[in-house]
């Protein structure tokens, strides 16, 4: 990605490893720190929308450290479940579950769902800036619920979706795949885009 006319310095405010690690290959040009950078800083709590969520996020590190700020709120919408678990992904299955629990949880809910079991993963990217303007930006990724979690990489929900045109999961694909199609990969490209250019 050329540089641009924007600022390439942020916080992102997550406490995701996970994300944090994509974001830092998304953004590969950017400087990216972390909350890890402003000891005391707490996130807000999440509501029920994606943008929303975003958005707090992205305003309350801005508020507190006067740089500009990134804000992630994503998850998976599984069609067979009304788009549950959706945005609240994170918290699925309750606060006792680690990543792969809530995989093997929404397995064991999928169960007697047939193939194919279409969902979607979604991301709203949103950035505060010091000079008042504010962005989010959607993106998706269509693909299906596989039956058995398969491979060691990525995070979350990895290990049990698979994206329409590819056989293998994405904790199985490369990290440069999934950053292409993913819809933080697309989120983030074009924020950064507006950020660059905001008359696009
Ligand atoms: P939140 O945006 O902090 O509410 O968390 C979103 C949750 O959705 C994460 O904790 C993951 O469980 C899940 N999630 C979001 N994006 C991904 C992804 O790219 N891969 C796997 N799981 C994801």
């Amino acid at each position: 990605m050329a540089a641009g006319t924007g600022p390439r310095r942020f916080v992102f405010a997550t406490g995701n490893a996970g994300k944090r690690r994509e974001l830092a290959r998304i953004l590969a040009d950017c400087e990216i720190l972390s909350l890890g950078d402003f000891p005391g800083l707490v996130l807000p709590e999440e509501g029920d929308d994606y943008a929303a969520n975003a958005l707090a996020k992205a305003e309350a590190v801005l508020a507190a450290t006067g740089v500009a700020s990134l804000g992630d709120d994503s998850g998976v919408e599984v069609d067979a479940l009304g788009g549950r678990p959706g945005v609240h992904s994170a918290r699925y299955g309750g606060p006792g579950l680690d990543d792969r629990g809530r995989c093997d949880r929404l397995l064991a809910e999928l169960a007697s769902v047939p193939d194919p079991r279409t969902a979607r993963f979604v991301c709203v990217a949103a950035c505060a800036l010091p000079d008042g303007r504010r962005k989010t930006v959607r993106g998706e990724c269509e693909g299906t619920i596989v039956r058995a979690a398969r491979g060691e990489g990525g995070f979350g929900y990895d290990p049990i979706f698979v994206p329409n045109g590819e056989r293998s999961t994405w904790a199985e694909l490369p990290e440069s795949e999934k950053d292409r199609l993913s819809h933080r990969g697309q989120a983030f490209r074009a924020l950064l885009r507006w950020i660059d250019d905001p008359a696009r």
